[in-house]
Formats: C-alpha cells, structure tokens, sequence
C-alpha cells in the first residue's frame, strides 16, 4: 500500500517516527495494515525496506497471528512476489528484498539476518517479547542500522509498556505513537459507541482507547452507591415477601479455608435480599442450611458452583428434588461473570444490603495482568472473595429466574 493510501491517523505516526517506535493503539485502529506499510516502503529512522531491495523481519506472538500476517502480506505485495516458501516463512520480492516470519517464542528467531526494519505485531500479547528483542531481534539491526516497530493494543504494564516509556528517556532514537481505534476513519464510530456500552468502563479503556491500565484493585465501582438501607441486612430477616416476586438462590461452596456463601436475590428488583457465610461446616450441614433457605424461598431456582466437590453436593441436592443448575467455574467463565456484574455496578442496576463482610469484598477484589496480556479476577494475599463469587454466579443467571415476558423486557432496557 502506498503511504498516501494510509489513513490520517497512520500518516501522522510515520511522520513522527524515530528509528525505534512504539505504536500503542486501539483494536482495530490499522496496526497491521501500517506495519505492512512499512515493511514495504520503510519509515524515516530506517535505512530502507523491501521497496529498497532490503530485507524484513516480521515477529508475532504464535502461530495463529503469524499465519495471519503471511497471508495479509501475500495480498498486499502480490504483484511484487517472485517466490514464496511457506515452509521458511519467506517471501522474495522482484526487488531484492525479502520478507521473513517469525515467532517472538522463538529463541533463533531472526538468526544470521540482517534487516532494515523490524515489525514486530500484537507486541502486548508476548511474554517472551523481551529475551527476544535482546538477544534475537535487536542483533538483526545491527549491520544495517535498521529501525525497529512495536505495534500493539496495550495490556497492562508489561514489557511492552516499558518499552513505551523508552521514548521518554532515549527521546533521540525512539518514538511513542498512540490513538484510539475510532482514529481509523474505516470504522463506524457507532460500533466503538456500542462496545463502549457492552463492556466494563477499563476493559473499554485499553482496548479502544489503547489506556495501558495498571494492575490491582479497584474492579467494582461505586459499591457504596449499591448500598440499599432499605434491604436488611440479617440474612435470616429475609423470607418470601409478597407474591409476584421471582427468587434466585446462588451457591459458592468452601474451599480449604474459604467460606461457603448462600446468597437470594430479588430479581425483579436485581436486589441481594440474603447473603450468608460460613465456614468450618461439614458438607451435611451446608446442604441442610440450603435446604433451609430453599423452603423460605420455595419457588427460586438454586445455581450451585460445580467445582470440585460441587459437583457430588448438587447430584445430593437434585435428588432431593430442589431446582438445582451448576455453574462450572473456570477462568474464562469466572471473567465473564465479573466482567458482567462489573458493568451491573457500573450502571448502578444492582442494590445490596448493608452487610459489613461483603461490601469489603466487594471494594478490596482485585484485576491482575498476567504478564503475557489476559486478567485474572481475586481477591488480595489473605482476603476472601466467595462472596463476590456468590453473586456474580447468581447474577449471572438473575433473568433465568423471572417470569419469561418479564425477563425479556428487562433484558431489553
Ligand atoms: N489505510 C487504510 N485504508 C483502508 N482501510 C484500512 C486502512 N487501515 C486499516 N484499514 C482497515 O481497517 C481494518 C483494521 O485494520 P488492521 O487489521 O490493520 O487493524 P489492527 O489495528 O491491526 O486490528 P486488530 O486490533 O484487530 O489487530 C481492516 O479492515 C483494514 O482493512
Ligand atoms: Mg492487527
């Protein structure tokens, strides 16, 4: 693609480059489609690129991203080529100049190269980004003092980030670049609008607005907002009140020295009326609190945790005949889960009762980045979270348990 094909935002970036440049942007912002760009024709700070008969080296995280980037680049150089090999990863242009692929896992990546640029795709996403930009990247620059381009959508403070910070200290060779994704004039601005909408306000942030996001703390906003007095907060005060009111029970069991939560939901009023914990309580008498609480609220249907010993406690449950589902926890369902009732708070739709315990959980639970992107969902070193886990299970499900036309209408709103 010719650089008056890019769009402003992109241009913007090549006019500011240095020869070492992070460019953090939002999804879809065109990243890959400017690193091909300049895989092509070069940036200022490099000594040429294909176009120039020089040779490139491309780097992502996997296979998958790699695989992707192979065939984007047969597209965009097509008329170009004069051989591929698929087994090397390398495509030879009439130029001169060759395109090679690499995973940033790959300890040999780059070996015996020499590049004039160096792309490297999805930086946020390596782990491993680091030992092979020191000892397998960097080296390929060295004979042509080529240049060197960090493209990525923030995730948390990794390697990536620092590197982003290079820009300030070393201000003569390296470059930082951002924008959001609605800086790509190819996108419809009501599909970032609509995203903004679907999402947790943070998750929002760094995807498209490229905010690279410090871990910990701080996942639930405006807990105390939540807070209403009018709901009691004796879990026992609570029994089935008034007619016409649809019931959720939902179960976090004990874990070694975790608590075991029992927590009923209003839903029509998308309000907790009852959380309970207890721990140090043999499984008998945790079925026969549930089944308690069942009978104050005989028409709630029961979500039960599945995990570990989940499992064989619901089977004693079902054959009991109370209304039980599981809810399998993994990690992928588990964010799910928090990232909804995240947005809940967010959106002020949940009300809780004033109970001590569970509000601190609620303000203490914690976001962590794993260095290689992703976030995992906990409470702090020594706090507990069975009771945000509790509702976020119970939430999560709060439509099933509605009469269906009533369900329907407020999923709507
Ligand atoms: N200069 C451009 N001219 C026309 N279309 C463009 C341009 N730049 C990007 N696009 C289009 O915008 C979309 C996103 O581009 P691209 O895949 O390069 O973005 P990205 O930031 O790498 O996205 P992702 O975050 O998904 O990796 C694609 O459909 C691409 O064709
Ligand atoms: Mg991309």
């Amino acid at each position: 693609m010719p650089n008056e094909l890019l769009h402003t935002g992109q241009r913007q970036i090549l006019r500011t480059a240095k020869r070492f440049n992070t460019v953090a942007c939002g999804r879809r912002f065109g990243k890959t489609t400017l690193g091909l760009a300049i895989a092509y024709s070069g940036a200022p700070g490099s000594p040429g690129a294909l176009r120039d008969g020089l040779d490139v080296g491309w780097f992502a995280h996997g296979y998958k991203l790699l695989d992707e980037a192979w065939r984007q680049s047969l597209l965009f150089l097509k008329p170009l080529i004069k051989r591929t090999d698929k087994q090397q990863r390398r495509i030879e242009l009439v130029t001169g100049g060759a395109l090679d692929f690499w995973t940033l896992e790959n300890v040999d990546a780059g070996r015996g190269r020499k590049y004039g640029v160096a792309v490297i795709d999805e930086a946020g996403l390596s782990r491993t980004l680091e030992g092979t930009w020191d000892a397998a990247i960097r080296p390929t620059l060295t004979d042509k003092k080529g240049g060197a381009w960090f493209l990525g959508t923030p995730k948390g403070r990794n390697f990536f980030w620092t590197l982003s910070q290079r820009a300030a200290i070393k201000p003569e060779t390296w470059a930082h670049h951002t924008a959001p994704s609605a800086a790509n004039p190819h996108i419809d601005p009501d599909e970032i609008e609509q995203a903004r909408e679907d999402m947790p306000e943070s998750i929002f942030q760094q995807e498209y607005l490229a905010a690279f996001l410090e871990s910990g703390g701080g996942v639930f906003r405006h807990v105390t907002a939540a807070v209403d007095h009018t709901l009691s907060a004796d879990p026992f005060a609570a029994c089935m009140l008034l007619d016409g009111r649809a019931y959720l029970i939902s179960v976090d069991w004990a874990r070694h020295e975790d608590f075991t939560v029992l927590t009923v939901f209003d839903a029509k009023a998308r309000a907790v009326v009852s959380c309970q914990r207890f721990n140090e309580t043999d499984y008998i008498t945790q079925l026969a609190r549930l089944t308690e609480l069942h009978k104050r609220f005989p028409t709630a249907p029961i979500v039960c945790e599945s995990n570990n010993m989940g499992e064989p406690l619901i089977e004693i449950l079902l054959n009991a005949g109370l209304p039980v589902t599981p809810f399998m926890t993994t990690a992928q369902s588990k964010s799910d889960i928090i990232q909804t009732l995240q947005l809940a708070f967010e959106r002020k739709e949940i009300r809780l009762p004033a109970i001590g315990w569970l509000l601190s959980e609620f303000m203490a639970f914690e976001q962590l980045r794993r260095p290689g992107g992703g976030i995992s969902y906990s409470a702090p070193p020594g706090g507990h979270d069975d009771g945000v886990m509790s509702v976020a299970i119970g939430w999560s499900r709060l439509f099933e348990a509605l009469p269906k036309t009533m369900g329907a209408r407020l999923n709507n709103l």
